[in-house]
């Protein structure tokens, strides 16, 4: 029995041992899925470090919890520089971009977060930044008001964001790279359960790491968060040893479902089919009955309920699928009224 224990240590590669020092990866060899995104990404940085040049301006955009961040960190890494990491709702007055800007290396990273709510002034300071590395500002009021010239250092800005679309388009524009973020297979966020359970040092069978990663939405941070849970329970109530059974029973007190529905997704659905005869009904009427911010919803619930099939939109609202009613043992046709 102690054969089949995958001990946290045992199955590191000896090389990385000393680089696992955190959750997140650090270099690109690391970074686990996106395998698109990886191919394109190394072609690019190489190409620039060729040229002795700043990589040209990336734009990350996908839903929350899927590695933004830390691509952008581990873009630092590879091209061997510097990252400052702000977001778009801190930076509120146009001395924060300068003072951002003006700090960084020769060829360094600015990381912004959210960037689609940078206020819209701060949005078009960055055009000539992005373009031409310099900016223009007004400093005083009145008579006293004189414009001020700052030649910037090139940079690389990234920008992660959960809605492309709110994006100006003459910002969106600029940046020269536009990487989609997907969610990841089961198999991707299986290896980085593992990867996780080794540098946590907690003890996971393979089907126990798949059993938390099908029920991960597709979401690295949700595997890490479970993943913690499921340790917890294994801890206390099991040997220690996370199995699938110690996994199912772990997830099952936490209401994750074996579609990875949580409470909040599973309401959702109920609501459209028992409150709203399966739809369609509008994002306010469906975020006030679950009592969930209608950002929440649309940026974090629904992505996932539409990917997986358990809803769609129409012009007049979200609608429950087949698939839905069949996931809540309901009927379908009955409902429908044929
Ligand atoms: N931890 C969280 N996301 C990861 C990823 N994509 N690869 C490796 N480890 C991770």
């Amino acid at each position: 029995m102690d054969q089949e224990r995958m001990i946290s240590g045992e199955l590191m590669d000896e090389q990385e041992s000393s680089e696992e020092v955190s959750l997140r990866p650090q270099r690109l060899h690391q970074y686990i899925g996106q395998e698109k995104l990886k191919k394109e990404i190394s072609i690019y940085i190489k190409a620039a470090q060729n040229r002795q040049e700043a990589l040209d301006h990336v734009l990350l955009y996908g839903p929350p919890g899927l590695g933004k961040t830390t691509m952008a960190m581990v873009i630092a890494n590879e091209m061997g520089t510097s990252i400052r990491t702000t977001s778009g709702p801190a930076i509120d007055k146009a001395g924060d971009i300068v003072a951002l800007l003006n700090d960084l290396e020769p060829g360094g990273i600015l990381f912004i977060d959210e960037i689609h709510r940078l206020p819209r002034f701060v949005e078009e300071m960055l055009y000539s930044a992005m373009e031409d590395f310099y900016i223009d500002i007004i400093i005083g009021e009145g008579d006293t008001a004189r414009p001020v010239h700052f030649s910037l250092p090139p940079f690389t800005l990234i920008g992660a964001t959960t809605r492309a679309g709110l994006l100006s388009a003459p910002l969106r524009d600029r940046f020269g790279i536009v990487s989609h973020m997907a969610y990841y297979t089961v198999d991707s966020l299986s290896e980085i359960i593992y990867r996780t359970s080794n540098v946590l040092r907690a003890e996971i069978e393979e089907a126990g790491a798949l059993e938390v990663a099908k029920r991960s939405r597709g979401t690295p941070r949700v595997a890490n968060r479970l993943l913690k849970r499921v340790r917890d329970f294994a801890e206390v109530e099991a040997d220690g040893l996370i199995t699938e059974p110690v996994a199912t029973e772990a997830l099952n007190m936490l209401n994750v479902d074996k579609a990875g529905l949580d409470t909040v997704d599973q309401k959702i659905l109920e609501v459209i089919i028992e409150l709203y005869k399966g739809g369609p009904v509008g994002l306010n009427t469906l975020a006030a009955n679950v009592g969930e911010d209608i950002d929440t919803i649309e940026d974090m619930v629904e992505p996932y309920l539409l990917q997986e099939g358990f809803i769609q939109r129409t012009p007049r609202g979200r609608v429950a699928t087949e698939k839905a009613y069949r996931h809540l043992n309901l009927p379908f046709w009955e409902s429908k009224g044929q």
